[in-house]
């Protein structure tokens, strides 16, 4: 079918066939189809949506739209895990090492923050020297050697999806689970895996606001991976309130190298524990999550999770003895603290709030093209359900730069929601899908 047919026919409600998806999304790739013809496409998806041979014929063609890397000369079961995307989501920092140490390879190809989310490539880079721009060969040698390596996108893989998130983008057709989920499966099936972890994040801060929606994507995501015979699971977790206490890049660094130690807060702990236990599992190298999570505190206890994100930091470039004495890592001029203004129970952080002030402060990006300054953010002193007195602190803000602090100082004390009643605790792990 020409491409004009097979618009009309989604917009019309009809199912496209595979060859068809397949050589449409060739064609723009290549650019025989225009984007004025992609754009109608993507809005009949937008409104029709895909079943689910559709979605998988539409996801294997995003993917083989590049480079499928082999990683089959790395022993193992290969398993990544990927984050929708929150605030203060520092989980990947942990998680690589915390599972290489266990024994699983991980793959990791891994975002830039942008508007109020932070982004992996952003924290690691705050590390002096580390590298995120290795070539794929590079990439190849560290997972089979050090068994984890993190790198951002390259241009070879799944190309499809960065033309098409581009036009999305222009288009009002980003926030649609169908194109969201095969973008981010076309990208994490590129990159050499066996098997996935999904962390869907649910709540303000997150894309997806809502639990039904969350789980929508999760089970369309899930059913892309089962499509290309690829083991995924995925858990719901909490974003109503920003992860751990740190909103920043190295401050983020901190608080992931403390959580290697055993030191890092309880939400943060958990969140990581539970999906790199699933990556355990899914790697055949523990029974359950329970034996999973044994190897997993032993690996904290005796050091070795530590050890190998020295490793890993060494291996990419990186000054490990800034993983070793942390004051090493890029620090803000100066600190303000934002006091509390009345008595009562912190009920609620509005996340996307809090990532909003940091990306003001000069901690994330507005555009792609912002330079991000690593060493200022935000220390959450205050999390929901603490109780609060007048004048205690709520936030320390690290920053550089004077003439943003009052306004940012504004914006993340605004975030944050104050009354008499201590909130019942939330769960941080809503739901597992498979
Ligand atoms: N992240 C992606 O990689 N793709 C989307 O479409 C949305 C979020």
């Amino acid at each position: 079918m020409r491409p004009y047919e097979l618009i009309k026919a989604k917009r019309d409600g009809q199912k496209l066939q595979g060859p068809d998806i397949a050589a449409f999304i060739d064609g723009y790739t290549k650019g025989s189809v225009p984007d004025y013809q992609m754009s109608a496409m993507l809005m009949a998806v937008f409104f029709k949506g895909l079943d689910d041979a559709e979605l998988g014929a539409w996801a294997k063609a995003m993917l083989f739209s590049g480079e499928v890397l082999d990683l089959s000369d790395t022993p193992g079961v290969k398993v990544d895990k990927h984050s929708t995307g929150g605030v203060g989501d520092k989980v990947s920092l942990s998680l690589a090492p915390l599972a290489a140490a266990c024994g699983v390879p991980v793959p990791m190809i891994s975002g830039r923050g942008l508007g109020h989310t932070g982004g992996t490539l952003d924290k690691l880079e705050s590390i002096p020297g580390f590298k995120v721009d290795l070539p794929v060969s590079e990439y190849r040698r560290l997972v089979r050697e050090v068994g984890a390596c993190l790198i951002g996108q390259t241009a070879t893989l799944a190309p499809a999806d960065k033309k098409l998130y581009a036009l999305r983008d222009v288009t009002a057709t980003v926030d649609c689970i169908p194109l969201i989920a095969s973008s981010i499966m076309s990208k994490k099936l590129a990159e050499g895996i066996d098997a996935l972890v999904l962390d869907v994040k649910v709540g303000s801060g997150a894309f997806m606001k809502e639990v039904e929606d969350a789980r929508t994507l999760a089970r369309t995501m899930i059913s892309i991976g089962r499509e290309m015979g690829k083991k995924v699971v995925a858990l719901l977790t909490d974003m109503e309130q920003p992860l751990g206490r740190t909103v920043g890049n190295a401050l983020e660094v901190i608080e992931a190298v403390e959580m290697l130690r055993g030191n890092a807060p309880a939400d943060y702990t958990e969140v990581t524990l539970a999906l790199t236990a699933e990556m355990l599992v899914l790697a055949g190298r523990a029974k359950d999550a329970k034996e999973a999570r044994h190897a997993l505190f032993a690996a904290i206890k005796d050091g070795s999770a530590e050890k190998k994100l020295h490793e890993l930091v060494k291996a990419q470039g990186g000054d490990p003895s800034a993983i070793a004495d942390l004051t090493k890592l890029p620090r803000a001029k100066h600190t303000a603290v934002v006091a509390v203004s009345t008595s009562g129970f912190v009920q609620g952080i509005d996340s996307e709030a809090v990532g909003l002030a940091a990306m003001a402060l000069g901690a994330g990006r507005e555009r792609t093209d912002s330079v991000i300054d690593p060493a200022v953010g935000f220390v959450l002193e205050k999390k929901v359900g603490d109780a609060v007195a007048p004048g205690e602190p709520l936030v320390t803000v690290h920053y550089n730069d004077a003439a943003k602090l009052d306004a940012v100082k504004a914006r993340v004390a605004a975030a944050y929601r104050i009354g008499a009643e201590r909130p019942a605790p939330r769960p941080l792990v809503l739901e597992r899908l498979e």
